[in-house]
């Protein structure tokens, strides 16, 4: 039988934090890969599928500038053609003191693939916040206007 909770338990949270750490640490990790010769703002993002798989991303910049990808976009990009359909959550690093938010080109993709998820922003010195999709793309073009 499946029991329904309003809230999160103390466990789940603590659950949780683990696993937005573990998600921080895979975008962290993505980072380094970063290729952004002509910005030098590196950024890295890691997608949590549903499978429990992460997929991490690198922003990768090119001379045209204008097509460059984002980390955010990669990420999902990796996933899709992993075959991977449901995701719990995204994650982005750079190293600023204002965290980095997805651009809304990144926003229109998490929104068609990942739906309402949350996006846990960090720095390089454990800075933290969380805001869920909606938040931030609050009216959306969507498969539902079509
Ligand atoms: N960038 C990302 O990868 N993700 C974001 O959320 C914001 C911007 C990249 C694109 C470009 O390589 C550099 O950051 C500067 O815009």
């Amino acid at each position: 039988m499946q029991s329904r909770r309003i809230g999160s338990s103390v466990s789940e949270k603590g659950e949780n934090v683990g696993k937005n750490d573990m998600l921080i640490s895979a975008a962290k990790q993505a980072r380094e890969n970063a290729h952004a010769p002509y910005s030098n703002f590196r950024v890295g993002a890691a997608l949590r599928a549903t499978s429990g798989r992460i997929f991490g991303g690198c922003n990768v910049e090119n001379a045209t500038y204008g097509l460059t990808v984002c980390a955010e976009r990669i990420a999902i990009f990796k996933a899709i053609s992993e075959g991977e359909r449901g995701f719990d959550a995204i994650s982005v690093v750079t190293d600023t003191d204002a965290l980095t938010p997805p651009c809304g080109a990144c926003r229109q993709l998490i929104w068609e693939f990942c739906g309402d998820i949350p996006v846990i922003l960090a720095n390089l010195k454990g800075k933290i916040e969380i805001f869920q999709m909606r938040e931030l793309f609050p009216k959306p073009f969507d498969s539902s206007n079509l």
